[in-house]
């Protein structure tokens, strides 16, 4: 079983929602989770840096390429200030890649039982995916209270989770999915999101070119996009030298 119990971080987090212990939810970490398709395992290390020293130290890399596994292994061996985590797991073997990669944390798009009970039995923080209030209600049954909102735009974007807060309060979300710098300043200002996730600091041809400093600036001003926000919700970067411990918070996924 993975070991979730990692160093504490070396910098404040933001007030919400901490757990006890010193550790962070994925969810704190910085208020933008970039999104990762790896193709060419080789670019994994440099464009692990770029997010990092940009301000965004979670990193999701998706199980949808050959080379996701490698990458997630290379990032973890090389990137010290980076937090790896593992996405598009959709099922208990990806959990397993996962976990052999070394991911800090699991994410997924939607969730069955078979796939929340392997996630659970990793020991690894998770953020099972819901797109309507009757999965979010049956996630809370199962004692999860931390879940990415995707596809957010086109499953209501922030109006529905403006809508769920209502009567779900006690639940945080990661939406994803047609976010961009021009709306994440809306959904970061609601109290019930703690990041937002998306690609658009990893552009497609910035990756072929090897621009990393381009993903740096755009990491950089995806970082930034937590400081628009009013500092009671605002998730603010913990990017540190030395990655910082990540847990659920809530008893997420355990
Ligand atoms: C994904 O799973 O691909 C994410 O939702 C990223 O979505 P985006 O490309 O719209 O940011």
């Amino acid at each position: 079983m993975a070991d979730s119990s990692l160093p504490s971080p070396a910098s404040t987090p933001s007030p919400t929602a901490q757990p006890s212990g010193g550790a962070v939810s994925v969810l704190d970490l910085a208020p933008v989770l970039p999104v990762v398709v790896v193709d060419d395992a080789e670019d994994a290390v440099p464009l692990a840096r770029a997010l990092v020293a940009g301000g965004l130290p979670a990193i999701e890399v998706t199980l949808r390429t050959a080379a996701a596994p490698e990458a997630i292994r290379a990032i973890g061996a090389a990137v010290p200030g980076a937090v790896v985590g593992a996405g598009t797991v959709l099922g208990p073997e990806h959990v397993d890649v996962a976990v052999d990669a070394g991911a800090r944390f699991l994410v997924s798009p939607g969730w069955t039982d078979a796939l929340l009970s392997a996630m659970r039995a990793s020991g690894l923080p998770c953020l099972p995916g819901v797109s309507t209030a009757s999965e979010v209600v049956a996630l809370l049954e199962r004692g999860v209270r931390e879940m990415k909102f995707f596809p957010a735009q086109a499953a209501g974007g922030t109006a529905y989770l403006r809508s769920l807060y209502g009567p779900l309060p006690q639940v945080r979300f990661c939406p994803t999915g047609g976010i961009g710098p021009a709306n994440a300043p809306e959904y970061l200002a609601l109290p019930n999101v703690g990041c937002v996730g998306g690609s658009w600091m990893v552009p497609g041809d910035a990756v072929a070119a090897r621009d990393w400093g381009r993903v740096e600036r755009l990491a950089r001003e995806a970082a930034a996009l937590g400081d628009t926000v009013p500092s009671s919700t605002a998730p603010s970067s913990t990017a540190t030298a030395v990655a910082p411990a990540v847990t659920p918070s809530g008893g997420t996924c355990r």
